[in-house]
């Protein structure tokens, strides 16, 4: 197959384009490569993958409708993964509308792409923060989900509200998927597993946030793409059942699909700590501070959707794949 991967560059692109090339499939990888986060991370990880034969880089924006729609014109992808997005909670305090250019006007040139070229299936990155206000536990695809806390949760909520408007037009497949913390080697310097073991490893204190009594589902980068291309290869379809009487969020008469992608299993965030003190060989010294604006005290994917589906949960310890992430820090920068 040929498929579009948007944010190639970035943490869970680059695992997913390693993951489809590796099993044959043509890849055409976008990135804009913007400083968000360290650009020769990414330029490391893209490094990683451009020598394979099967592998075209596009450096460009989601929100250059005219560079989108020469990519569509020039490769033909047959099918797409959207993962090129601002993401983070907190930076969309301070930063909102690179959240609005990335994430929604980007999307909507990818769903004009989509449509344009018949792409059998867009699958794209949601998130578990749409759960926003939810408090019932474990978060189901099959919940109401109208109270984002962040303006990153809404740009995410809106994706998948955008989604359903071209599957029901124009009968484009499309799956949403709702990552939960993902985690793992090549990870991203904004999230709290990256900074915590360069702070460890430099003797530096680490900032415990919510006082430490936060817990969240984190999810292996491994489970993380196995869901990605399992749920790829099952293109969208209308569910038979669903009924506008009592309409199911997460599926619809048209070809539309929800599925969460979480470990099923929260860890405390003092217990997280103790795993990467463990890995680091170091105990961490700690700040503690109180919980920050826009973010949830607690994630919790049920994941029966996903696995009904595609016959797959993710299954990584947290301690092994804490390990995983330290030794690659430890290799990558020389620590
Ligand atoms: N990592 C997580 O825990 C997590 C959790 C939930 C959802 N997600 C979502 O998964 C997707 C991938 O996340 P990630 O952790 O790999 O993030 P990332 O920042 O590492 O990757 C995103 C990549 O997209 C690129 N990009 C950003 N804006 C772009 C634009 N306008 N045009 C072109 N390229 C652009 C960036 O340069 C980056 O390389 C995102 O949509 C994110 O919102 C991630």
């Amino acid at each position: 197959m040929k498929v579009l991967v948007t944010g190639a560059a970035g943490f869970i692109g680059f695992h997913t384009a390693r993951k489809l090339l590796a099993r044959g499939d043509v890849v055409i990888g976008l990135d804009n490569l913007n400083d968000y986060y360290d650009v020769a991370l990414k330029e490391a990880r893209l490094r990683q993958i451009e020598g394979h034969e099967n592998f075209h880089f596009v450096r460009a924006s989601l929100e250059d409708a005219e560079a989108i729609g020469e990519l569509f014109l020039t490769h033909k992808p047959e099918r797409v993964i959207n993962l090129a997005a601002q993401a983070g909670v907190r930076y969309s305090l301070e930063n909102p509308h690179a959240y609005i250019d990335a994430n929604i006007v980007g999307f909507i040139n990818i769903l004009e792409g989509c449509r344009h070229h018949a792409v059998e299936h867009l699958v794209y990155a949601s998130s578990s923060s749409v759960y926003g206000a939810n408090t019932l536990m474990p978060f189901s695809v099959h919940q109401n989900v109208d109270h984002p806390l962040s303006l990153y949760a809404a740009t995410k909520k809106s994706n998948e509200l955008m989604a359903h408007t071209y599957a029901h037009l124009y009968g484009l497949p499309v799956t949403g998927l709702r990552f939960f913390t993902v985690y793992g080697p090549w990870g991203r310097p904004d999230m709290s597993l990256f900074l915590f073991t360069r702070k460890i490893l430099a003797g530096e204190p680490i900032d415990v946030f919510n006082n430490g009594h936060h817990s969240r589902d984190f999810t292996y980068v491994d489970d993380i793409v196995e869901g990605v291309v399992r749920t790829l290869d099952r293109v969208a379809q209308p569910n038979p059942n669903w009924s506008s009487d009592a309409p199911d969020p997460a599926t619809s008469n048209a070809p539309y699909r929800l599925y969460n992608i979480g470990n099923n299993n929260p860890v405390e965030l003092m217990y997280f700590i103790s795993c990467i003190e463990k890995a680091a060989g170091r105990e961490a010294e700690k700040n503690f501070l109180p919980l920050q604006p826009g973010d949830v005290p607690k994630t919790y994917a049920d994941v029966e959707a996903l696995t009904e589906a595609v016959g797959f949960r993710p299954r990584t310890p947290i301690e092994q794949g804490i390990q995983n992430f330290v030794k690659w820090y430890r290799d990558f920068y020389g620590v």
